[in-house]
């Protein structure tokens, strides 16, 4: 009995030592090379400082993909499922006459029932990320169409 407890202790400690051996090893290979060391603190680095004078050509390039979304980008995204085909009674895009009585509300009244919901007009068509400026923005686009 004792001896077996002893056999016990001994694979306990060897397996102690061995996971020990193990993490030391890990640590060894958590240490990060210098390329990725430059990655992370280019990755750290204040944005304005990372822009240099002669890549500035290329901003606006850089700025289009993440600038404001324009009407119709939203449109096609959250409004066109329900305004193309006018499921649920949704006045649809291009058709002015669905659009007549609407408008004799006044574009006010048309922005702030888009933003707010009217009726089976849900909230900013469901797109919760968008700004209210946006969804006039898309307002105005639909109008458009027509
Ligand atoms: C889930 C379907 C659905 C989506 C998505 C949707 N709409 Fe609508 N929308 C409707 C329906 C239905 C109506 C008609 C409501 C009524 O008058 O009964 C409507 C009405 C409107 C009106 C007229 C409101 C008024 O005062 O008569 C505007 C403007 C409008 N939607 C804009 C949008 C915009 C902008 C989006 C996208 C951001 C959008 N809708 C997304 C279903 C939708």
């Amino acid at each position: 009995m004792s001896q077996l407890k002893k056999t016990g202790f001994a694979v306990v400690a060897l397996t102690l030592v061995l996971g020990l051996v193990g993490c030391s090893s890990d640590t060894e290979e958590l240490k990060l090379t210098a390329q990725q060391e430059t990655e992370i603190s280019e990755r750290l680095a204040p944005e304005g400082e990372v822009v240099l004078e002669k890549d500035v050509a290329s901003a606006p390039a850089a700025m289009a993909s993440s600038g404001p979304r324009s009407g119709e980008d939203i449109y096609n995204k959250s409004c066109t499922a329900c305004h193309s085909s006018g499921a649920g009674g949704a006045p649809k895009t291009g058709v002015a006459a669905d659009w007549e009585s609407r408008v004799a509300q006044g574009i006010d009244t048309l922005y702030a029932n888009a933003i707010n919901g009217v009726r089976g007009m849900p909230a900013k068509g469901l797109c919760m990320d968008c700004s209210d400026d946006e969804i006039k923005s898309v307002v105005d686009y639909i109008l458009e169409q027509n």
